[in-house]
């Protein structure tokens, strides 16, 4: 992997050298998804989640498959020590995820019942986990990526078992565990697609019609440089907002080899990248305030992104490059926030 060798000028990054955060420059959070180990075994890591940013997402830690490994058994260590660090250096907590068809235990995937054997096991899941971070939480997805990008529902585990209610019941059962908590959907195209889009909001707008609550949308926001459009991103956004929803920008990257090619990382495609997300927050800044509920980058440093692991391929998707240095993204950032 490349060493990033076009990073900021150092006048550029200067007023954030010291105890000024990415996040003081910005009049709504700015989060990043954290990888426990990396918290835990990396201190250049966590200096930099701690004085960067005032939001945070457990990566993984808090799935089903780490966090309820057994049927009677919740395991809280690691989610209990982020919610920790989280209090102690006052950062926002926003959990994620609890009911999505990915990273589940074996013994939901083998779980043998009736319907309401499942609603029931759904139940128990959202609640013990929700009352388990009452008040350390602030927000929610509660339901992840639900559907297809033809804009119907996912033939998820959840649907085969529950039927087609089992989004509403999710949300009618977060809120009854947690009243207080904000309550999202989380999923990702929704920028880029917008079939999904519309198919999403119909369905939420429906559910709310029906007296269920739902505070937010979390566009996860997966992009590159070559989609989508930054009048595409605009679209999105007003379009949500219009509608009532919080929007989120759960999981933020931008990818600059979508493809998967051999290729050359050049000073043009970083400023690309670097102006795809200036063109993204000054949209998000245009959003009325009470619907901000943050941007949220998927890592810190390009060694920590999921990318290169699921697509087996070199990429450089986030504001620090492999050595923590802040890349043209980073500054861009600050100019626009
Ligand atoms: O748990 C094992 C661990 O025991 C083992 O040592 C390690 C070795 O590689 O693998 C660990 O599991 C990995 C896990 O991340 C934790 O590191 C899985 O193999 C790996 O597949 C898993 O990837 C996560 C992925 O969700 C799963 O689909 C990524 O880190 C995480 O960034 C990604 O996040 C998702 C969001 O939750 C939802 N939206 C899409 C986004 C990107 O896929």
């Amino acid at each position: 992997m490349l060493t990033f060798f076009l990073g900021c000028k150092k006048e550029e990054i200067s007023k954030c050298d010291d105890n000024i955060g990415l996040f003081t420059f910005s009049s709504y959070p700015i989060g990043t998804a954290i990888d426990f180990n990396a918290l835990e075994s990396d201190p250049v890591y966590k200096s930099i989640a701690i004085k960067q940013f005032n939001s945070i997402t457990p990566e993984n830690i808090f799935k089903a498959q780490y966090i309820h490994p057994e049927p009677l058994l919740f395991n809280w260590t690691e989610a209990d020590r982020l919610a920790s660090f989280c209090q102690n250096n006052n950062k926002r907590l926003h959990g994620h995820t609890l009911i999505w068809h990915q990273q589940l235990p074996q013994w939901i995937l083998d779980y043998q019942g009736s319907p309401f054997d499942w609603e029931l096991l759904m139940k128990v899941h959202i609640q013990t986990v929700m009352t388990h971070f009452k008040n350390k939480v602030t927000a929610w997805d509660i339901v992840n990526e639900a559907f297809n990008e033809d804009g119907t529902l996912r033939n998820s585990i959840w649907k085969q078992k529950i039927g087609d209610g089992y989004i509403e019941k999710a949300f009618l059962f977060a809120r009854e565990a947690d009243p207080s908590a904000l309550l999202f959907y989380n999923d990702f195209n929704l920028e880029s697609n917008t079939t999904k889009l519309n198919s999403v909001l119909s369905f939420l707008n429906n559910l709310r019609n029906r007296g269920v609550r739902i505070d937010g949308i979390g566009i996860q926001m997966h992009i590159s440089t070559y989609y989508p459009e930054p009048t595409q991103i605009a679209n999105t956004f007003q379009k949500i907002a219009t509608q009532n929803y919080k929007i989120h920008v759960s999981e933020l990257d931008i990818s600059v080899n979508p493809l998967g090619k051999d290729f050359v990382p050049s000073e043009e495609l970083f400023n690309e990248q670097a102006n795809l997300l200036g063109s993204l927050v000054l949209n998000y800044n245009q959003i009325p305030k009470q619907f901000q509920h943050g941007i949220t980058f998927w890592g810190i440093s390009d060694k920590n992104s999921w990318i290169r692991d699921f697509y087996n391929r070199e990429d450089y998707p986030l504001l620090y490059d492999d050595n923590y240095l802040p890349k043209p993204c980073y500054c861009k950032l600050i100019k626009t926030l």
